[in-house]
């Protein structure tokens, strides 16, 4: 097993494993380097749905999503997808998923099944490397500090994609979400220190209003994005990628209109978050 930085604070390529067949000391060769580089990603994987819930719940469980349809013959597994007359996708700016859950899920595991011809391609940003670039007072700002996320905006009856032409997909539009997490929370396995706020779940700062919490929102979310903290993933038929929530951001880059895309994503099961 060969492992390659993608970049040099983000992101991690593996090659020589296939992940339907791997051992279990690469799965946890491979777990490590996803706790660490934030994400990995596979060439070449023969994988099919059966292999990809087998390695879901190898990897400690399966979080079956409550908004994406589900895969018809396979329902632990979540389609991502954009028909080729649709103009909004799924993912299409900065995100960590499921933050507005008690226990949010430890990451995806998202395999590429149709791509568009060019574009379509997935960014992450390292919150590790974003926390550590803070100054000293704006660590001293954030220490301690809890914030509330909730996901109600975006996929209620009249949330933000039912305003799109992505709306009539989605389910669960009566659902009420919302968790508090530290601001700054640690990794359950490495103990880095990671910056856990995301401009598209989180809302405001425990004790704070909306617009009280904004200006230093504004500057945690601009503060997780610099140049150096991202990678980027072209798509081929057959890779596979994994992330851990916790360490990134996300970022499914919409340039590829008049093309289909379908992606298939099963979300891995998290464990308490803490300071
Ligand atoms: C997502 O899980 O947010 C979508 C990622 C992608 O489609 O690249």
């Amino acid at each position: 097993m060969k492992m390659t930085p993608m970049a040099p604070k983000c992101g991690v390529e593996i090659s020589g494993i296939q992940l339907a067949t791997c051992s279990d000391e690469e799965m946890e060769a491979v777990k490590q380097a996803i706790y660490e580089h934030g994400v990995a990603v596979f060439r070449d994987q023969e994988f099919s749905p059966e292999d990809h819930i087998r390695f879901g719940k190898r990897w400690g469980g399966i979080d079956i999503n409550n908004y994406f349809p589900l895969q018809q013959d396979f329902q632990e597994i979540a389609v991502v997808k954009k028909e080729a007359d649709q103009k909004t996708n799924i993912g299409g700016d900065w995100h960590t998923d499921h933050s507005y859950d008690q226990i949010p899920a430890m990451g995806s595991v998202l395999v590429a099944r149709e791509l568009p011809p060019s574009g379509g391609d997935t960014m992450w940003a390292h919150m590790g490397a974003a926390y550590d670039a803070l100054s000293d007072e704006v660590k001293a700002e954030i220490e301690g500090l809890e914030a509330f996320h909730t996901a109600d905006h975006i996929y209620k009856a009249d949330g933000l994609y039912a305003q799109t032409d992505m709306g009539r997909e989605l389910r669960g539009h009566d659902l009420k979400t919302g968790a508090v997490h530290p601001v700054v929370i640690r990794h359950p396995h490495t103990g880095r220190k990671l910056l856990y706020v995301n401009k598209a779940f989180t809302i405001n700062f425990v004790g704070k209003t909306r617009e009280e919490s904004m200006p230093l929102l504004e500057k945690l979310f601009a503060a997780a994005l610099t140049d150096d903290n991202q990678c980027r993933l072209e798509w081929k038929p057959g890779t596979v990628a994994i992330w851990d929530n916790r360490t990134t951001w996300h970022n499914a880059v919409n340039d590829y209109q008049g093309h289909r895309r379908e992606m298939h994503r099963i979300t891995l099961s998290g464990e308490a978050l803490a300071a």
